[in-house]
């Protein structure tokens, strides 16, 4: 054990604490759809789309995707742009690609059974730490810690640890808190006990204690310090400003889409087709790519919108142009669809607002 957490521990009442929030995350918990079932791939899927998205975006995401893949296997026996599909929209889309590889190893290697050993389940792809404690602990109530950011911050109140959470060693460290303070009769209460504090009560602006479950346990309430942490020394992020340029072409309700590449940012999703053109690019050379790359004979071009989108580190400002014009047949990654082909594709958000901008103008 590390000093930091012998002297967490000091003092604690661990049992009263366990008492404390195990009781009241039963009394309080919310009623949400992956808390309905024992499906280890439900709670697996729910757990994957709670990364980095909230939960009322997810509750709606989440009740879809189960209707269209019920069973581990439907999901691991679907095709990639179907997927896609049902994630459209929430963004951070390997999530989605890398569940279905994890997924198709359980159902090879596992005989379709989620593995319960927290190391075999960590070996699959885009389980970390957190997503195999959550899961571990939810489906199969193993002991194990399941610390993202929410919980760093009740941790860090609850124990007054001051340590910068945007550092990796302090999830270490906080890891090693959870698994002596866990509840080992209800792991699951316990781990969803923490995220639902975090949600509810203990939230990141103005917490409020008075109504905290374990408020008497809470060494940064007696210190006044619940507002002061967590401590997190965030470094600007360096985001990327990328300007583009991309086409709504319409011919007789038929539409020239492109495929994305199958590795890098938005992998295998749909669009319109698109080039970067640079802080002062111009049209001109937009005209002559169209003119090259789908052997397009423009008639007219007029600008619809501009779109700016923001990933984790770039960040693209998109000139949407509707252009009429003749063209005669197209190579991949380019394709032409009609509206209701386009509906069966992923297309991301920038794309999705450049569509109904057109359809609201033309
Ligand atoms: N955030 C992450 N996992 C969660 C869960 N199981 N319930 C509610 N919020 C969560």
């Amino acid at each position: 054990m590390t000093t930091t957490i012998e002297k967490s521990l000091n003092d604690f009442q661990i049992e009263k604490f366990q008492k404390a929030l195990v009781s009241w995350f039963h009394q309080e918990k919310r009623d949400l759809p992956w808390r309905r079932t024992e499906d280890p791939f439900r709670i697996w899927v729910s757990e994957i789309m709670l990364q980095q998205t909230r939960v009322d975006t997810v509750i709606p995401y989440y009740e879809r995707f189960i209707d269209k893949f019920p069973t581990l296997h439907d999901f691991a026996n679907a095709k990639e742009d179907e997927i896609l599909k049902a994630w459209e929209g929430l963004g951070y889309y390997s999530r989605v690609r890398n569940l279905q590889t994890a997924v198709r190893e359980v159902a090879e290697k596992y005989n379709g059974n989620v593995p319960e050993d927290p190391k075999q389940f960590q070996s699959l792809k885009g389980v970390g730490p957190y997503t195999a404690g959550a899961v571990m602990s939810i489906a199969f109530r193993k002991p194990e810690p399941a610390v993202d950011g929410n919980v760093m911050r009740v941790f860090s109140r609850v124990f007054s640890i001051e340590e910068d959470i945007a550092k990796p060693k302090t999830r270490k460290t906080f890891e090693g808190l959870v698994r002596e303070v866990i509840d080992h009769e209800d792991p699951s209460g316990f781990n969803q006990g923490i995220m639902e504090l975090g949600a509810l009560i203990c939230t990141p602006q103005s917490p409020s204690c008075l109504l905290c479950p374990v408020r008497d346990y809470c060494k940064g309430f007696h210190e006044g310090k619940e507002k002061i942490l967590p401590i997190k020394n965030t470094k600007k992020s360096s985001t990327k400003k990328k300007w583009m340029s991309a086409l709504v072409l319409t011919n007789d309700g038929q539409i020239v889409v492109q495929k994305r590449p199958e590795t890098g940012l938005l992998a295998s999703m749909w669009q319109f087709p698109m080039i970067e053109k640079g802080k002062n690019g111009d049209l001109d050379a937009f005209r002559s790519w169209l003119k090259e790359e789908l052997n397009l004979e423009i008639e007219h071009m007029e600008p619809l919108t501009t779109v700016k989108h923001v990933f984790s580190h770039v960040e693209w400002e998109i000139d949407a142009y509707v252009v009429k014009g003749s063209i005669s047949s197209v190579e991949l990654p380019y394709q032409i669809m009609t509206e209701k082909q386009m509906s069966e594709y992923a297309f991301p958000v920038p794309f999705q607002k450049m569509w109904k901008a057109f359809k609201e103008t033309h």
